[in-house]
């Protein structure tokens, strides 16, 4: 069979790789701390669970509108001005997770010679996606220095007259930064003054720490027009298999986003986006204490990594990543992460299963029970401190 090319470049996501593999050492009885996949370990909240089950018997199983019902869409337009992101309903697209909305809209924009800037090291589907569409896919490094936000000036050099699109992420996977307000400024300037979009995935936009604030591009002036806004419930309201997500964008690219929709999805199942309604409405009391346990967990993990020699982490300001620089141990970052798993039974990424860039880094998800999050640090210090240096 002759696969089509435009199939060719896609991998596999780094995180489900290495959870198989963790799952087969588990077979054949080993102990694994699973510190690899981007999913809460909380339980999604009771009333949204309630309220999903009610919508089941009241019968929202059926067809609905593709690009969602009208009342979770104006809940979002309402949701997203506490964040000083103006929409209307019609703006709104839903979709079976962020995922989907990360794909159409760039389906819609790109041909082929175009070009689409993105964070490296980034989330995997970005690249996969830019792919798909046939458009020239153009990391853009994030560095430690800069908080790991871009390195601007690297950025800039890298636009070009074929530039159509630029991906932001923050707070981020894989590196829990945020964006600050000075940067988004730098870089709505250079949207403007070089005639591109931006695509700004803010699905941890609710999980920041201490004083962190995710804005959005979005907000700043002369952005509405060229911006559009990736979101979703799977992290802030733990509902990852549920697969709900929307984007916000200009309403003629929605209307064609909901016709992309309409072909290859059809709806967004009708209960799992009535009880988004309730996520959205009801639960700022749960997201607080699953942000402040977050905060408790990312406290211990990152003053724990920090004491292992030859480890240095920055204190993300978001998400539940930890990436921690590991240049020191002279070792590749997959050959690392790859031992961890198989010698000390702790389940981690490699940077670079987020781009080259990721070399010197790992990424842990801190998502998990401070009793594993003890058992790992202790692992991986006996672990680091038995490495040849
Ligand atoms: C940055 C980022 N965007 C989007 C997604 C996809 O989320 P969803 O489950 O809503 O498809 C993820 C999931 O890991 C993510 O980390």
């Amino acid at each position: 069979m002759k696969l089509a090319s435009r199939i060719n470049a896609l991998q596999p996501e780094g995180a489900y790789h290495v959870m198989a593999l963790a799952q087969a050492l588990e077979r054949q009885g080993r102990d694994i701390v699973h510190l690899e996949i981007g999913q809460p370990d909380f339980s999604t909240f009771p009333n949204i669970i309630e309220a999903g089950k009610e919508a089941i018997d009241a019968g929202f199983t059926k067809y609905n509108p593709p690009e969602g019902y009208a009342d979770l869409r104006e809940s979002i337009a309402r949701f997203s001005e506490r964040r000083s992101i103006i929409a209307t309903p019609s703006q709104v697209v839903v979709a079976p997770g962020a995922k989907p909305v990360l794909l159409f809209p760039m389906l819609a924009l790109l041909e082929a010679g175009d070009e689409v800037l993105y964070p490296d090291p980034g989330f995997p589907s970005y690249r996969a996606a830019i792919e798909l569409t046939g458009a020239t896919p153009i990391p853009v490094p994030l560095v430690e220095s800069n908080s790991f936000s871009f390195d601007l000036d690297a950025l800039e050099k890298r636009i070009s007259s074929k530039t159509k699109l630029l991906i932001l992420n923050s707070p981020a996977n894989p590196t829990g930064g945020v964006i600050s307000r000075a940067d988004l400024e730098v870089i709505a300037k250079l949207a403007q003054e070089q005639d591109f979009l931006v695509m700004s995935d803010e699905i941890y936009s609710r999980l920041v720490y201490d004083n962190a604030k995710a804005e959005s591009i979005y907000a700043i002036d002369g952005m509405s027009e060229r911006t559009i806004i990736v979101d979703g419930f799977s992290k802030s309201y733990a509902m990852t298999g549920w697969r709900l997500g929307y984007a916000i964008m200009p309403e003629p690219l929605a209307r064609k986003v909901s016709l992309l929709l309409t072909h290859a999805i059809g709806c967004t199942a009708g209960f799992t986006q009535k009880a988004g309604i309730v996520a959205i409405e009801q639960c700022d009391e749960h997201v607080s204490k699953i942000v402040t346990e977050y905060q408790l967990r990312r406290n211990a993990f990152v003053q724990g990594l920090n004491q292992i020699d030859g480890i240095h982490c920055r204190s993300p300001e978001g998400a539940f990543y930890a990436f921690p620089n590991i240049t020191e141990l002279d070792t590749p970052s997959p050959i690392l992460a790859d031992r961890l798993l198989n010698e000390a039974g702790i389940a981690c990424l490699s940077g670079t299963d987020f781009g080259p860039n990721g070399e010197g880094y790992l990424r842990f998800s801190y998502a998990t029970s401070m009793d594993q999050l003890q058992v790992a640090i202790e692992r991986i210090g006996n672990f680091i401190s038995g490495l040849k240096r």
